[in-house]
């Protein structure tokens, strides 16, 4: 009996033993207490022992004694990034997101050839984004949006064939957007299903060659930075997109007939740049929610027929579009309708909303046109904006909800 307790208990011993020393790579643990040192507030459990994998450091998550995966997200971690990161050899998965982390990103990072996540949004890294990580080969999923970066985007991350998700958005890039040569990688060459650089000050033209039909691009944000040109008819080749947003730049010229080919778009915005010709003719576009054609100079026309016609429309944004005549009373009535607004055009003669008002309609601002009076045959009780109009000039409606100023 004593034998056998004396026996379990060695055991114990031996596993604990076995545990404590070695069960966390060395170099690994040198290189999380790098990581420590240069923040002013790492998580709490992190240096209580010298083995993260075995009495585990918060966040911290291994494989055979290797560290694997960093999920430091949202922790109020406040410092700097430890070059010493790049000596995690087996790291596949870093996310520090959501942290008051400042600095430089180290070029080292390129090092890290396991790394198929790495997630930095939303903390306060500056400096450029190294070409180096243009090296990530497995790299799936990068998103280092809502930074500081700045300088231009390094060509050499269309080097990264197996990436499906890029998110560069809300950072101070500049320059144009890299496509390839016959030297150097370009993001023409990039298989991401989305591909996100909204909000930088991106500029140049918007590359014919940056699109083509082998993509799986399904969407696409390039709006608000600083795009010139004209959009690339080469988009028509991008059949798979469903969201894209190019508003907000300085895209001029006409729009490619091509435009009209994508008719798998969910979302489509144009809104805030200086296209001219007609206006897009999105009749085929059968599972389309969302448009935001405003504030462009567009040629002056009557409503485009997909206006009654487009089955899946929630939302219909023109303002000051140029648009003249009668609105067709049968879009007040398209099923998934909820919120029309063609404020600032010039609308005119009678407005009639139709008998079939859809009742999810929530919004109609049709404020500054030319609507010179009203009929109203079916109930609809949410918002009608028409302050501006002709029709709030007789001293009947004066008062009338629907003329008041919001
Ligand atoms: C890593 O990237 C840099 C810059 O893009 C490049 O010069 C270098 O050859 C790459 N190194 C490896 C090992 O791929
Ligand atoms: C980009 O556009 C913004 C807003 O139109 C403007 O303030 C800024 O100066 C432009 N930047 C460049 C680099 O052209
Ligand atoms: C658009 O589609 C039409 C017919 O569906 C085709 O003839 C045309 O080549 C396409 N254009 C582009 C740019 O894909
Ligand atoms: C159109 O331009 C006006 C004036 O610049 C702006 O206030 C409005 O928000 C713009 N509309 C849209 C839908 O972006
Ligand atoms: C009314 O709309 C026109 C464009 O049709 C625009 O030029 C004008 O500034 C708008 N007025 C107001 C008060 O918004
Ligand atoms: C509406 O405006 C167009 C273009 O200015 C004009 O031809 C038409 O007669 C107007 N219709 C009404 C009913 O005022």
């Amino acid at each position: 009996m004593t034998l056998i307790i004396a026996g379990l208990l060695l055991l114990s011993i031996a596993t604990c033993i076995g545990l404590g020393s070695g069960a966390s790579d060395p170099n690994d643990v040198a290189a999380l207490r790098s990581l420590m040192s240069q923040l002013q507030n790492p998580p709490q459990t992190w240096g209580k022992s010298d083995d993260p994998c075995g009495t585990p450091w918060e966040g911290v998550m291994c494989s055979e004694s290797r560290v694997t995966m960093l999920k430091l997200s949202t922790m109020g971690l406040k410092g700097t990034l430890s070059t010493d990161i790049a000596q995690i050899t087996q790291l596949h998965s870093l996310d520090l997101s959501y942290n008051d982390l400042s600095g430089t990103l180290t070029p080292n990072i390129g090092n890290l050839k396991q790394l198929s996540v790495l997630i930095l949004t939303g903390c306060k890294f500056s400096g450029n984004i190294p070409q180096e990580l243009g090296n990530l080969s497995q790299l799936l999923f990068l998103d280092l949006s809502l930074n500081q970066f700045t300088g231009t985007i390094p060509a050499s991350l269309g080097g990264l064939s197996n990436l499906y998700w890029l998110d560069l958005a809300k950072n101070k890039l500049t320059g144009s957007l890299p496509v390839s040569t016959r030297d150097t990688p370009g993001l023409d060459l990039l298989k991401v299903e989305q591909c996100n650089l909204q909000k930088n000050q991106l500029s140049g033209v918007i590359p014919e060659s940056l699109f083509s039909s082998g993509m799986k691009l399904s969407r696409l944000h390039l709006n608000g930075n600083n795009f010139t040109g004209s959009i690339p008819a080469s988009i028509g080749l991008v059949r798979s997109l469903e969201i894209l947003y190019l508003g907000g730049n300085d895209l001029s010229g006409s729009l490619p007939f091509s435009i009209n080919n994508l008719t798998n778009l969910n979302e489509l915005n144009l809104a805030n740049n200086k296209l001219t010709g007609p206006l897009p003719n999105l009749a085929q576009m059968s599972s389309l929610h969302t448009v935001d054609l405003s504030n462009n100079s567009f040629d002056a026309s009557e409503a485009p027929s997909w206006f009654s016609t487009l089955q899946s429309l929630t939302t219909l944004k023109i303002e000051s579009g140029g648009l003249y005549g009668q609105i067709p009373s049968q879009m007040f009535g398209l099923p998934a309708i909820q919120q029309v607004v063609l404020k600032n055009n010039a609308f005119n003669g009678t407005l009639s909303m139709g008998n079939n008002i859809n009742q999810g309609l929530m919004v109609v601002d049709l404020q500054n046109n030319s609507i010179s009076s009203l009929k109203l045959t079916a109930s609809y009780k949410h918002t009608l904006i028409l302050f501006g109009n002709p029709v709030c000039n007789a001293v009947r409606n004066s008062n009338a909800d629907f003329c008041l100023e919001l």
